[in-house]
């Protein structure tokens, strides 16, 4: 188990102490990480929510005002202040593996990949929401997912979380964290 009492079973400097959740927008990273951390005895961090508070404004705002490169900047600095941290679950944006620094976090944790269909994210954010980058064209959007899946492939354990619900996924995850 990764949270709780890990580090008195393992104990070594490598332990994972941090489990982070990575997928495209719509995948659960929010939902199953904050069910995941309960069920663990974690903190939970929602990246997005982490930069919301910092910042004191919304995502929508912050691409709006200082545009993607200043959001990308700040995404950076969020991730990079929870290294230290013990015993969290991370949900992180669905853009944050693709800046180097951030990958190299991202090798350093318990990382699992969500993975969702393109149909599936399109239907599961058909609103739009929060999400500034949801109203790109859909060709650039199919893009973006196909640019990003080899990257989240590499970064994390694979999870199906594809017309699953957010329980069903969890109980993998876990089955994982004790090495099933
Ligand atoms: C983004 C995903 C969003 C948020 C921002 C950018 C992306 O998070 O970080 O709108 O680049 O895919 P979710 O993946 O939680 O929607």
């Amino acid at each position: 188990m990764i949270c709780r009492g890990a580090g008195r079973r393992r104990g070594g400097a490598g332990e994972a102490r941090i489990v982070a959740l990575i997928g495209f927008m719509g995948s659960g990273k929010s939902t199953i990480g904050r069910l995941l951390a309960s069920r663990l005895g974690c903190g939970f961090v929602d990246l997005d929510a982490a930069i919301e508070a910092q910042s004191g404004r919304s995502i929508k705002e912050l691409f709006a005002e200082e545009g993607e490169a200043a959001f990308r900047a700040r995404e950076s600095a969020a991730l990079a202040a929870l290294d230290s941290r013990r015993r969290l679950v991370v949900a992180a944006g669905g853009g944050a593996p693709m800046t180097a620094k951030n990958r190299a976090f991202f090798r350093r944790v318990a990382c699992f990949y969500l993975e969702i269909p393109f149909e599936e994210f399109l239907r599961r954010t058909a609103g739009g929401g929060q999400r500034p980058l949801r109203s790109l064209p859909l060709s650039e959007l199919k893009a973006l997912y196909e640019k990003r899946r080899p990257v989240y492939e590499q970064l994390g354990v694979r999870i199906r979380a594809g017309g699953r619900s957010p329980q069903e996924v969890v109980e993998e995850i876990l089955d994982r964290l004790r090495g099933g």
